[in-house]
């Protein structure tokens, strides 16, 4: 275990995070598709995350100056488990790890979702942007809330992930119309039915999180938002990741990635 950054609470004007790194073995990766389901033994980091939280990873093999932020999928026991969308050179050689290679992961990091007092939640997802809703459906079904989900994928092909996950309610659109319904999954939302009482959790491309906004004021419903931005240090000392938000400009990687929907200032 080696210190990866400042201890909270340092002095510094703006604290970021700190958090272990660990080497952890790969026990499991599943393929789905585009998707790569991994497990890794990390005890130390499973006991501590909370549902939006993410890690840093190290890239293995060499030649990957940033570590690279991934959403923490599920914390089952000790196995920690992430989802990775192959989308360039880093993810395509994190997809491609094998059983009994080791990642160097550090987290948790960030904002949760808040998941106290719920009654029913809806769970509204974009392509590799699924990725924290199982952990947020884990430990809400785990208190009883009644968990819905909506999950919007390009194609067949993106929609493998759906193996993956273990959500009983989960609705599914395809933009070409291969899986489930056709269209966008901000179409799916005025046909899902739920109580006024829900509370609404989104992670996705900018325009998908933009119309969850707009659908969630105007039926009065409190919502929460997983933002993505590129990220160097992911601790929030390099201050590369910021996004405006109604309370300023705030980092993604420390302040976030879960804010208030109200607060997400869309383009
Ligand atoms: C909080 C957070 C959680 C994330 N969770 C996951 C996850 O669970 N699974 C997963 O597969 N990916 C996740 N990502 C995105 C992932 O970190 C990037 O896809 C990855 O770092 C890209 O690295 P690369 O070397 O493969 O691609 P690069 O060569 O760096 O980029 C390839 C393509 O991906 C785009 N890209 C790179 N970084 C991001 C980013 N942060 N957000 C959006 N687009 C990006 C680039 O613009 C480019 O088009 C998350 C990102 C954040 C900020
Ligand atoms: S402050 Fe460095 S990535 Fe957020």
């Amino acid at each position: 275990m080696t210190p990866s950054a400042r201890r909270p609470g340092d002095g510094h004007e703006h604290p970021g995070q700190w958090a272990e790194t660990s080497r952890c073995r790969v026990a499991g990766a599943r393929r789905f598709g585009a998707f790569t389901a991994l497990e890794v033994l990390a005890p130390a980091i499973t006991r501590e995350a909370r549902p939006g939280q993410f890690v840093m990873v190290t890239v293995p093999g060499g030649g990957f100056l940033l570590r690279r932020p991934l959403s923490i999928f599920t914390a089952r026991g000790d196995r920690l488990g992430l989802l990775v969308e192959a989308r360039g050179p880093g993810s395509e050689r994190l997809a491609a790890v094998g059983v009994g290679e080791a990642l160097e992961v550090a987290g948790p990091l960030g904002s949760a979702f808040p998941a106290a007092d719920l009654r029913s939640a809806l769970l509204v997802g974009g392509g590799i942007g699924c990725a924290p809703l199982q952990f947020l459906a884990d430990a809400l079904g785990a208190t009883g809330v009644v968990v819905t989900a909506a999950f919007g994928f390009r194609d067949a092909r993106q929609a493998r992930a759906t193996g993956a996950f273990d959500i009983a309610r989960l609705w599914v659109t395809t933009e070409d119309g291969s899986v489930g319904r056709r269209g966008m999954v901000t179409d799916l939302l005025a046909a899902v039915d739920v109580p006024p009482s829900t509370t609404v959790f989104c992670c996705g491309p900018a325009a998908m999180i933009a119309a969850v906004q707009r659908w969630t004021a105007t039926e009065g419903l409190r919502g929460y938002a997983s933002l993505e931005a590129h990220m160097a240090c992911g601790v929030g000392a390099c201050h590369g990741c910021v996004v405006a938000t109604t309370r300023g400009a705030l980092r993604v990687c420390s302040e976030g990635p879960v804010f208030p929907l109200d607060e997400v200032v869309t383009g």
